[in-house]
């Protein structure tokens, strides 16, 4: 598959079936910082009604910084993977000594915070700063497998270069903002883990899983 036409395809989709959730209206690194550490592990709906909370409660990254963490766990109880919490507590008082309380935009230094890997740095260049940011997150490493039809483990350590080769090239320098949310959704709601909906997806005929009867066979559930 032609990474342009992959990413004209998803962009095209995503203007008329991406999903309107509450951190899609802001630009605000704050916001989208927390909103994407709390989707790290935990779904979409599950995840709204902590996010409303946490921003009435801590509107600005200095507010989150000076409250004490067990207020933070407090407001996490629920969310489960409570190192979350407690990074989140460590990266907001970085992000206020270090950076002067204004989230960077570089990789290296959006890495520096505790919390935040590769995958997530790469969403917060994309969708805060429209700045290309490849994304290797569980739905897009998914969605990766199947359109190249990788037959191995996709954790291994061959496989995973692999990927984030293939997530780098794809990622356009045109509009990755959009592009970002455009394949996280995809793998939410139409290449999703066990059913696809290879008929309502945009990618179906550059697809070789599909094209080999594979998608639903990949990924490749590693043993664990
Ligand atoms: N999962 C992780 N980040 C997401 C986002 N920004 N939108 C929807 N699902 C996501």
């Amino acid at each position: 598959p032609k990474p342009a036409e992959v990413s004209r395809r998803l962009l095209a989709w995503y203007g008329r079936h991406g999903r309107d959730l509450p951190w899609r209206g802001t630009r605000d690194p704050y916001r989208i910082w927390l909103s994407e550490v709390m989707l790290q592990q935990t779904g979409v709906t599950t995840v709204i009604p902590y996010y409303e909370r946490f921003l009435g409660r801590f509107p600005t990254v200095s507010d989150l910084a000076a409250a004490p963490l067990e207020e933070l766990i407090e407001l996490w109880a629920g969310l489960g993977y409570y190192s979350r919490a407690r990074n989140l507590h460590a990266a907001a008082r970085r992000v206020v000594e270090v950076f002067d309380g204004s989230f960077p935009a570089e990789l290296e230094a959006l890495i520096s915070l505790p919390g935040v890997g590769r995958s997530t740095a790469g969403a917060i260049r994309s969708i805060a700063f429209d700045l290309k940011g490849p994304i290797l997150d569980g739905n897009v490493r998914r969605v990766l497998c199947r359109l190249y039809a990788l037959e191995q483990d996709p954790r291994a350590s061959a496989a995973e270069r692999f990927l984030w080769a293939r997530a780098e090239e794809l990622t356009p320098a045109e509009r990755p903002h959009d592009y970002a949310q455009a394949i996280m959704d995809l793998g939410a709601t139409v290449c999703t883990p066990r059913s696809p909906d290879c008929p309502a997806c945009p990618l179906e005929g550059l697809c070789l899983a599909r094209a080999r009867g594979l998608e639903k066979a990949l990924p490749l559930r590693g043993r664990k």
